[in-house]
């Protein structure tokens, strides 16, 4: 185990690979700045979201988590002229600070974002018909991600792709019968993905900037 080393190949994979964008450093400075925890997705994963909503052509995005607003923006960057992100942030100190950084990033026309519970909001957009979203992160409390997958097939359509941040957490996600609410959450996220027949589904284990953890990826098949 070497985190120094994983952080380095993940400077080397953004200085390499990723647009040289002063944004997003500016976003992750001021999440320090803000008090804001450190938990915005890396780099790189920034740039898998980037890539996984261009690849599958999508218009409309649903981030369940928004922070700092720092996983918005790739995604925002990425949804193409006419497209949209809406967000979900429960906490108004980070709406606040997501919203300046929408706002310093010039894509604040595009993104949403909806200050509240996450389940009251979602409720609230299939009463507006703000669907069926093309593509869905799943990235704020982890003792609701259940129920955030259920609205993700709710809100999406077939060929909506799905990606659920933190789902290994240093291997905590092995801990069986755990009664850690975050652990039972991400694995009965997970069993409910196997057993979904609507959904194709993976999950990939990463180490990096971010320690070790990982994500996984579904497809609404029907
Ligand atoms: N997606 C962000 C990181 C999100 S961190 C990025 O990678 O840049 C998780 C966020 O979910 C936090 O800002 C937290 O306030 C928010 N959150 C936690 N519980 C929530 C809930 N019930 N509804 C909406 N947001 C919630
Ligand atoms: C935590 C939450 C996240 O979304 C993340 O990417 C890393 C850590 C956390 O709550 O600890
Ligand atoms: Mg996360």
């Amino acid at each position: 185990m070497d985190d120094k080393l994983w952080t380095e190949v993940d400077r080397f994979f953004a200085s390499t690979l990723l647009p040289d964008d002063p944004v997003f450093e500016e976003t992750l400075r001021s999440a320090e700045e803000g008090g804001l925890p450190p938990i915005s997705v890396s780099a790189p994963l920034g740039g898998l979201l980037h890539v996984l909503v261009r690849a599958v052509g999508a218009r409309k995005v649903l981030e369940i988590g928004a922070l700092a607003g720092y996983s918005t923006i790739w995604m925002a960057r990425a949804v193409g002229e006419g497209g949209s992100v809406v967000t979900l942030e429960i906490d108004p100190h980070h709406a606040e600070v997501a919203r300046r950084n929408y706002a310093r990033a010039g894509v604040d026309h595009v993104v949403d974002l909806r200050l509240g519970r996450a389940l009251d909001s979602l409720g609230a957009l299939e009463h507006e018909g703000a669907g069926p979203f093309d593509f869905v992160f799943i990235d704020a409390d982890k003792d609701h991600y259940p129920e955030y997958l259920r609205w993700a097939l709710r809100l999406g359509r077939p060929g909506t792709l799905v990606v659920v941040d933190n789902v290994v957490r240093g291997g905590r996600v092995l801990e069986e019968g755990s009664d850690d609410p975050i652990v039972a959450g991400t694995r009965g996220t997970l069993e409910a993905m196997g057993r979904e027949p609507r959904l194709v589904a993976t999950a990939i284990q990463c180490v990096g900037q971010k320690g070790y953890d990982g994500f996984a990826v579904a497809l609404v098949t029907e």
